[in-house]
C-alpha cells in the first residue's frame, strides 16, 4: 500500500543512493577559522562547554570543501572510505595545532573524521587529493601558503579592531586578486558581530578563483555592519545581566 511514509522512505533512499555516485564539483572552498571566534561560539552555547585552544590567537583550518557553484556540497560521497586516524600519524602533530577541535573533552581527531566522511570522500577523484593523508596535507599547505594572519597583517587589518565588511574583503582582494566569503556571527546580547572564518577558493587545478557564486556570497553579514577581529575570546562573564523584576 501506498502512504507518505513510504514516499519518504523511497525518496530519503534515493536521495542517499544519488549522493554517492554524485560527486560532481567545480570549486574547492578552503575555510579558515579564527580561534577566539570559534571559542566564544563554542562556549556560549552551554556552561559546561570550554575550549582547547592552540597556545596563540591563530587562524586555523576548518575544512577544505569540494562544491558545486551554487550549491552546499556534495557531502558524504563514499562511505566505504571510513576516516583512518593511523594514516594520519606523521602529520598529527601539526594537524594538532593548525587543524585544531577547539572542543575541549572531544577527541582530537574528531573533526578530522567529519572532515573527511563529509568532504574529504568527494575529492577522491583528485589525484592530488586522492588519499586522506594528501587531503589533510593539502590543508596544511594552504593553511602555510593563504594563512589569513599574514594576509590581515599585509593590509594592517588587526586584532582588537573592527572593520567594515568591504573593507576586509577588499585587503583580502588586494592581496590574493580574487573575491573571498567572509562569516561572521553575532552576540546579540552585547549587539557585537565577530569575524569567525574566512573561505577562499580554488579550481582543481588549486588556482585560486572568485568566490562569486557560492551560497551567501560574500558574506552572511551585512554591508552596513562594523565586524570585531577580536584578539581574545569575548568574555560571557561581562555580558549584562538580565535583571528579574
Ligand atoms: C568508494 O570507495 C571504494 C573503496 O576505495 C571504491 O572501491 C568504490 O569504487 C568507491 N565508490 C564510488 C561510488 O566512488
Ligand atoms: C560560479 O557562479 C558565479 C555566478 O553564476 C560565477 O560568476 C562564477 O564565475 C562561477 N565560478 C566558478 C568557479 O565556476
Amino acid at each position: 500500500m501506498f502512504s507518505f511514509f513510504g514516499i519518504f522512505i523511497f525518496l530519503k533512499f534515493m536521495i542517499q543512493e544519488s549522493s554517492l555516485i554524485k560527486t560532481d564539483y567545480d570549486m574547492l572552498i578552503f575555510t579558515q577559522a579564527w580561534s577566539p571566534t570559534s571559542c566564544y561560539e563554542w562556549e556560549k552555547k552551554s556552561p559546561s562547554h570550554q575550549c582547547n585552544l592552540p597556545p596563540y590567537e591563530e587562524w586555523y583550518i576548518h575544512g577544505l570543501w569540494p562544491t558545486k557553484n551554487g550549491t552546499l556540497g556534495p557531502f558524504f560521497c563514499n562511505r566505504s572510505l571510513p576516516f583512518d586516524f593511523n594514516a594520519l600519524h606523521s602529520i598529527r602533530e601539526q594537524l594538532e595545532l593548525k587543524w585544531i577541535n577547539i572542543y575541549k573533552d572531544d577527541k582530537p581527531y574528531r573533526l578530522w573524521q567529519h572532515e573527511w566522511e563529509k568532504h574529504g570522500t568527494c575529492s577522491v577523484d583528485l589525484k592530488s587529493l586522492n588519499t586522506e593523508k594528501k587531503y589533510f596535507k593539502k590543508g596544511l599547505e594552504l593553511l602555510n601558503k593563504y594563512d589569513m594572519k599574514y594576509i590581515f597583517n599585509n593590509v594592517n587589518i588587526l586584532p582588537n579592531q573592527k572593520y567594515f565588511l568591504q573593507e576586509y574583503l577588499d585587503s583580502i582582494h588586494k592581496i590574493l586578486g580574487k573575491n573571498a566569503y567572509l562569516e561572521c556571527i553575532t552576540n546579540k546580547k552585547r549587539n557585537q558581530i565577530y569575524l569567525s572564518e574566512i573561505r577562499i577558493c580554488f579550481n582543481k587545478l588549486f588556482e585560486l578563483v572568485d568566490c562569486n557564486g557560492i551560497i551567501q556570497f560574500p558574506s552572511n553579514c551585512n554591508k552596513n555592519d562594523e565586524i570585531i577581529y577580536p584578539d581574545r575570546v569575548p568574555n560571557l562573564m561581562t555580558e549584562p545581566l538580565v535583571v528579574q523584576l
